[in-house]
This record gives C-alpha cells, structure tokens and sequence, in this order.
C-alpha cells in the first residue's frame, strides 16, 4: 500500500512514527563548555546542594531492604498471552465494562444509535478512543469518586459504516461530510463522570452534578508565557488567551489537589494545507512539529485548520490542559509554561522541598524527555493556592551521557544558545517552538518516549520508550542502543540526591522489550520471566499504592508478538527485577491505556482503545470488525471502552 492507501488508523500512527527531528545535536561537552555560562551552571550545582531528598531516608531504607529479595512483589496468576476477539484478566478477578463510547455522560444525553448518530448527541455522550483515566476520590474516599478520561482521537472506519480505510485520502475525506466531521469533533477530548463501588462491581452514578464532556469546540483559556504572545494569535482570538478546544489528548496524571492534566499529543494530523505550510514564513517550525500532517479533513469545512486562513491556530495545540473536575462550569486552561509538543503524560509529584515536578515524554521518533519544576510549592493546605501554579517554573530537557549519568537542561530564554540570535523573542517564544530549543540545547534524540512516572517511595522515575525503527546502528546511543528498535525499553532514572529537582541523575535500562527466546531481537526481560509474561511496545505505566510498577503497551499483535497488548506487572526490585507477568488481556486491535488505581488498591480502571483496529494488514472496518467487543451485537461495531478490574471477593489487587 502506498502511504496515502493506508487506514487511517494506521496513519495515525505513523504521524507519531514519523521523524521530524533532523537537527544535529552536539555532544553535551559542547553544550557545557561553549552554550552556558559559568553562572547559569553554578546556579544548577547551588539547586542541587540546597535541595534536600524528594522521599523520606525511612522509606528510602525500606525501599533498599527490598533489594536483596528474591520474592516477587506480586501476587497474582498469570493470564496466558494470545489474542482474540475478547478480554482477559488473572483468575480470581472480575473484570467488566464500565462505560462504552456513545454511553451517556451528561444528565440529558439521549441513548446511543449508531446508525443515526449526531454531533449534538456525541457531544452528551462517553467519547471516542479512551486514554488515560484519573480517579479523583470524593470526600477520601476510595469507594466513590470522579474518573476524568481522555478521548484522544477517532477511528472513522469503525465508527461510520461504509467507509474503505484502504481508499486514498481523496476518496476517505468525500466520506466524511460535514455532520460526520461534527461527531468527531465531539467525540475527541475527555469526560468526567461519577462512579460508586457497589458489591463486586462499580455503578455510574446518573445525574452527577459533575458529569461533564470536553469537546474540540470546549473553550478554553491559555495562561502562562506564552498567553497573549504574537504567535497565539487569531482572527477569533486577537489576545491570543482562548482557544477553541483540545485535540488528540493522549495520557495525563492528577495533581496533588486533584485536577487533570490531559496532554494534547499529535495536534498536527487535524492541521491542512501542506503548500501554504511550504511557503509559509514559518515553515521551519511546522517541518520540526511534522505539520500540517493533513490527517483529517475538518479544514474543509473549519478555517482554523487550514495552515492558509490562520496560520497560528496551530500554535494553540499541543499544550498540558489543567481541568478541574470539581467545577464542572470551571474553565479548562492550557498551560504553557510546560512546553509544546507532542505530549504522552504528565507523571508528577511533590518533591521534597514542596515544589511540584512534572515528567514528561515527546511521543515521536527522536524526541525528548522534558522535566518541569514549578517556581512555586505546592499548597497542602488550600487547594486555591494552587490554581496558578503550572503557570511559573522551569521546563528541562534530558540529555543521557553514555556512562550512565545524565543532566537536565534548562529551556530559558536568555540562557545558553536560546537568544535572540538564535531566533528567540522571549520565553513564550521557546515555549511554543520548545522542540528547537531542546535541539539547541543538544537534548538526547530518544526512541518515542511515552509515560514517564516517579515512583514516590523509591524516588525512581520510570521512562517508556516505545519503539524507533528508524533507529540504526549510527545513531544508536547507550540509552537508546538498539538498531531498529522495534519492540522498545524501559529506563530507569534516579535523581541525585533523591531530588527531582537536581541538574543531574543517573540511569540504567531496566529491561530491552521483545521475545527473549529470540536472540537477535536482543530482549533482556529476567529469565524467570514466562512465556506470557514478556511484552513489546511499553507505552502507559502506572505506580500503584504499594510501590509496584505496571506496564500497559501499544503495538502488540499476533503476527509482530503473537499476543494483544496488555497490563503487565513488572519487578522492579531484587533479583526478581525485570521479570513480567500478564495481568489483563486486550481483545484483538486494542491497546491497552489509562491504568489507574483506587487509593484503597482495591480497585483498577484500564482503558480499552480502539478495539477491532486493523493490524497485521488485515483491514477492519464498521461493516466488518476484527471483533465487536464488548457488547457482541451485530451491527454494533466494537466500541472503545473503560474495564473496572476487582478481586472476586474483595481485597486489594495482586497483593
Ligand atoms: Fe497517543 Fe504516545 O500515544
Ligand atoms: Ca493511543
Ligand atoms: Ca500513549
Ligand atoms: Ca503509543
């Protein structure tokens, strides 16, 4: 098939597979000798001797007791690795539907048809292609609370009948009419509804005051440096402080005082008009950001897609949005200060001295793990202290030395090469094109970073690499050092110190993804791990309340790994470290998304994305799905949807 002929679905994917990146970073060498001043640097070794440890020496001893143990940090039966049209989970566990796309979320959705759908009933209803999912307890509780969950984007060919994703571009864009547009416009974003424990299982609640859809026509606010800068401006927006919508909001993370993050990753696939990109002014940013990726066709009937009528729209996507789910008429906001680009997740935590540290990923073929420090602590004690903290701190970018130490560099105007000779105005500036700044600063190209996450009782920070395999054996490095990545790796990081906010950190691969019984894939998963227990594509991971780690992937199948994607736990510690075990299964097409957990870790939430994708070149579409998961009903095609995993008779999960 030529690139044009792909499905969409497949397409997508390659808008996140693809390299945009061709700059020619210099060693870090370079970078410390000739790009920052003597005092930009002894103000990073200043941070790093003022700043106390991120976790208590209580904890970090219990953690180092563990060290030596051979047992497993996990108890549970594995579910044997394969794929069919169904779901999976470990023995002894229940694992059922929570919520559909096309369920009804807010109190007057209609029922869900889906031969006469609209874009007014979409916009009511659970969206498409569910991601991350948050759990904010009400009132403490770990019985009843807010699940807030991302809609990142949508799979046409499974949701409209008729539509040949092996047709070209030309052919599936005439499919799409305005009305069809409009629903998914309204299926992207993200919905927060309220969910109670009710005997085994967990309820809706209907009615919620809380209930509540956020859409691509959602307005929103745009704070922090960027707010208000030429480049944010519109013919709609003359400020540039508002913007219409989220787009292809991918993983994400709560904060401490209970908002959501939800991260909008790969923006440029709804942008149009590759010609006027070309001889646009700013041709050089789009090129670096992979747009317009012409992906969708929504610039036929919106102008603001169209890189022609409004050539900054663009610059408005690709931000952290901070929503709070308590107020459901509160205002979601895009917070700038945490850098643009094609954001995974939002991994946070409180460091030590209080200020609050967010990882995050770049999901594209040779891009960068980025750190930000808020300037600000975290205010425990009231929650409206906090509602302006993400606007002010530092953005970093890692750069990983081959002897398994690394730095984080900061991404300040006026700091090292990001001047105005290098093309920068100001600090909003960088922010907005913050992937050339990064490529400045001589950041470490990485194999599609995804969720990065800290586990808070160990101070370890988790890196998902998810594949690159575009990498070669010239442009491998020790933390990417794979040729033709194609099943990814985990990396470690430890910050020095115990500080999330110190320059520096060391770091190791905590396992090479892939088949270890094929020795020229190069998987280094530990050898008591089982013939189900070993997995490729790491994508979304999760930290659960007893320090345990959980890794969910993307791009399992049977013909690459001869098993659908899944929730795996992964040892981390002592001589088990590096062994897998499946926990639940996808049905076939589906990645695995969202893992999350109650406080009580009684009970988790995972999401089941786009399930019935084509894959293994077998096209799958609305008239005939690879599977109609979950509900199994002719003529419903399979339907993306959030599983609520519980312990047949109680009690916390693998434990
Ligand atoms: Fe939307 Fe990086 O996965
Ligand atoms: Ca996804
Ligand atoms: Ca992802
Ligand atoms: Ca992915």
């Amino acid at each position: 098939m030529a690139l044009s002929d792909k499905p969409r679905s497949i397409l997508f994917e390659e808008v996140e597979d693809g390299v945009s990146n061709t700059s020619t970073n210099p060693t870090i060498g370079d970078v410390l000798a000739e790009r920052f001043s003597r005092r930009d640097l002894m103000q990073g070794m200043l941070a790093t001797t003022t700043m106390t440890a991120a976790v208590s020496p209580a904890l970090l001893m219990a953690a180092c007791s563990k060290d030596t143990s051979s047992t497993t940090q996990f108890n549970f039966s594995e579910v044997s690795a394969g794929a069919n049209e169904r779901h999976y989970v470990a023995d002894g566990y229940l694992a059922d539907v929570l919520i559909r796309w096309g369920d009804k979320v807010e109190r007057d959705a209609p029922e869900f048809d889906v031969k006469t759908q609209t874009a007014d009933a979409q916009a009511k209803q659970f969206g498409y292609n569910n991601d991350f999912i948050g759990f904010v307890p009400l009132g403490g509780s770990s019985n009843h609370g807010l699940l807030v969950i991302n809609h990142e984007y949508t799979n046409e060919e499974l949701m409209f009948s008729g539509i040949n994703p092996a047709a070209n571009k030309q052919k599936r864009f005439s499919e799409m009419s305005e009305e069809r547009v409009a629903i998914e416009m309204m299926a992207h974003g993200g919905s927060v509804i309220e969910v109670k424990r009710q005997g085994a299982g967990w309820k809706l609640i209907d009615d919620s005051i809380f209930a509540r859809r956020i859409t691509a026509s959602t307005e929103m606010e745009i704070t922090g440096p960027a707010a208000g800068h030429e480049k944010m401006k519109t013919s709609y927006d003359r400020d540039g402080r508002k913007v219409i919508g989220m787009l292809n909001n991918c993983a994400g993370a709560v904060t401490p005082w209970g908002t959501w993050l939800t991260c909008e990753e790969n923006f440029n696939g709804y942008f149009w008009n590759k010609k006027a990109a070309d001889k646009s002014p700013h041709a050089v940013a789009l090129k670096r950001y992979g747009a317009p990726a012409e992906r969708y066709n929504w610039g036929q009937y919106h102008d603001r897609f169209d890189i022609a009528k409004e050539p900054n729209e663009i610059n408005r996507f690709g931000w952290v949005v901070e929503i709070d789910p308590l107020d459901p008429n509160s205002k979601p906001k895009k917070r700038t200060a945490m850098g643009r680009f094609k954001h995974e997740g939002a991994g946070n935590l409180v460091n030590k001295d209080g200020r609050l540290v967010v990882y995050q990923g770049d999901d594209q073929r040779f891009d960068y793990i980025y750190r930000f420090v808020t300037k600000g602590k975290v205010d425990e004690a009231l929650r409206d202290g906090n509602k302006d903290l993400l606007d002010e701190g530092t953005l970093y970018v890692a750069h990983f030395n081959d002897d398994g130490s690394g730095i984080w560099l900061p991404l300040v105007f006026g700091s090292g090469p990001l001047t105005e000779a290098s093309g920068f105005s100001d600090q909003g500036d960088v922010l907005i094109n913050v992937r050339i700044a990064a490529d400045l600063l001589g950041a470490t190209k990485m194999d599609r970073p995804e969720d990065v996450r800290a586990n808070p009782r160990t101070g370890k920070v988790y890196c998902m690499l998810t594949k690159n395999k575009k990498r070669t054996e010239f442009s491998t490095n020790a933390a990417n050092p794979r040729a033709g990545n194609a099943f990814g790796h985990i990396i470690e990081m430890t910050p020095d110190g115990g500080d999330h906010t110190a320059p520096t950190f060391r770091w190791e691969i905590l396992v090479k993804c892939g088949d270890p019984n094929v020795a020229e894939v190069g998987a280094t998963f530990n050898p008591e791990t089982s013939a189900s227990g070993w997995f490729a594509n790491p994508d979304n991971c999760m930290i659960d309340n007893e320090g345990r780690l959980w890794i969910a992937t993307d791009g399992n199948s049977l013909a690459k790994t001869g098993r659908a994607d899944g929730l795996w736990a992964l040892e981390t510690e002592g001589t088990a470290r590096g062994t897998g075990r499946l926990f639940f299964r996808c049905p076939m097409g589906a990645e695995l998304c969202g893992p999350c957990t109650t406080p009580d870790s009684e009970t988790y939430f995972v999401a089941v994305q786009h399930p019935g994708q084509s894959e293994d070149n077998k096209v799958s579409t609305f008239d005939s799905p690879s599977t109609r998961w979950p509900d199994f009903q002719w003529g419903m095609p399979p339907r993306p949807s959030v599983v609520v995993i519980t312990k047949r008779g109680g009690g916390k999960i693998a434990v």
